[in-house]
């Protein structure tokens, strides 16, 4: 594939519960434009149950995949006949979604004879050191180039947007929880309750959750029935305990990127939980004692969206990755394909 040549590709997002779709084009010199960008929540669908219930995500990606497409094509002004390639998220995610999304990305391809490109990436100046947490995921990940990743650490037990989740539920606050959270936690006091560290002082970088969740649990019962201050006190004892273990389990992340890579190019935050100002704030800190720059994405590109998607397509593309139509839909896919769970993980994501 020529490199001078302006690309264009269609993204396809649908592995939780944002159905999405994007077009971005890429220009020779590595540069990119975002020229549509549609996402459609199904928070309403799932707020009711507490949590994303995978058999109705599934349900309405098939319900809104094909308008949500052709709105990201009408937005960006083009024809599927313009299109460089499809991408869309084959993996990791529930898998219902992912199939629907992979499903009508091949068909767009086959039906256009354009090139596939099923794959998860970011776009930025390698290498790179990634913190992504979001309601799946955990991970401190060293991104040396397009598609080679090393796990430098990850959560035993739950996600940490997850672990929001739950304390947000457990403390009687709407789905999704993580904002509701930060938002009690503002006028509470951080210092009433003496909740653990998880992992702090540990030599290597992953992180536990489900202790600190458990600890929340406990004073929660022990205080009820709950006062608006108990919850604001409650929240800010658990967002500061998550925020010291972090900038403790990224210290050493970023540690031991430096003995294996040499110096990030960047400290980049990645997912949903880096929508919270007060974790940015901690990160901000912590990339500045690294002696690096922190990189967060706008809020629109930190949840899923279909911009990453159609990027990584576009960047695979450029590299000549292209997907045949038997690619598989993955549940699980670990960006590091050499890195194993950790004793005792479990995937208990939205408790069902
Ligand atoms: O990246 P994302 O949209 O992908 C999924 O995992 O679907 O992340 C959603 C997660 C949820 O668990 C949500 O509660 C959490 O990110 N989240 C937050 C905040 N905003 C979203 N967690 C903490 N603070 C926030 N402000």
């Amino acid at each position: 594939m020529e490199n001078d040549k302006p690309i264009l590709v269609l993204g396809i997002e649908t592995t939780c519960d944002e159905t999405a779709a994007a077009v971005v084009e890429r220009q020779g010199d590595g540069s990119g434009r975002i020229l549509s960008n549609v996402v459609h929540s199904q928070t309403e669908e799932h707020v009711r149950f507490g949590g994303v219930v995978p058999e109705i995500a599934a349900r309405a990606h098939v319900d809104l995949l094909d308008t949500i497409v052709g709105r990201a094509m009408k937005d960006a002004g083009t024809g599927f006949a313009q299109l460089s390639a499809v991408a869309a998220a084959a993996g990791p995610g529930l898998i219902g979604g992912v199939i629907v999304g992979l499903t009508t990305a091949k068909a767009i391809a086959m039906v256009h004879d354009t090139p596939l490109t099923p794959r998860l990436s970011c776009a930025l100046a390698f290498p790179y050191c990634l913190f992504l947490a979001s309601g799946g995921h955990t991970q401190i990940v060293a991104v040396i180039g397009v598609g080679n990743y090393v796990r430098l650490g990850t959560t035993v037990d739950d996600a940490m947007g997850e672990a929001f989740d739950k304390v947000a539920k457990m403390l009687g606050l709407p789905y999704p929880g993580g904002p509701e959270v930060e938002r009690a936690a503002s006028g509470g006091d951080p210092a009433r309750f003496a909740f653990p560290r998880p992992m702090l002082g540990r030599a290597d970088a992953n992180f536990s959750l489900s202790g600190l969740k458990t600890a929340v649990r406990y004073e929660a019962s022990r205080l009820a029935p709950l006062q608006a201050r108990d919850v604001s006190d409650l929240c800010a004892g658990f967002q500061a305990a998550v925020l010291e273990s972090t900038a403790d389990r990224l210290s050493v992340g970023l540690k031991l990127f430096h003995e294996q890579f040499g110096a990030p190019r960047a400290l980049v935050a990645a997912g949903g939980v880096a929508a919270n100002q007060a974790i940015r704030g901690a990160l901000q800190d912590v990339a500045a004692k690294a002696e690096t720059t922190l990189i967060i994405p706008p809020p629109a590109l930190c949840t899923d969206n279909g911009a990453m998607i159609a990027w990584a397509g576009a960047e695979r593309l450029t590299l000549g990755l292209v997907d045949a139509m038997d690619a598989p839909p993955r549940a699980r896919w670990l960006l590091d394909a050499n890195a194993t769970a950790p004793a005792g993980f479990a995937n208990t994501r939205a408790g069902f």
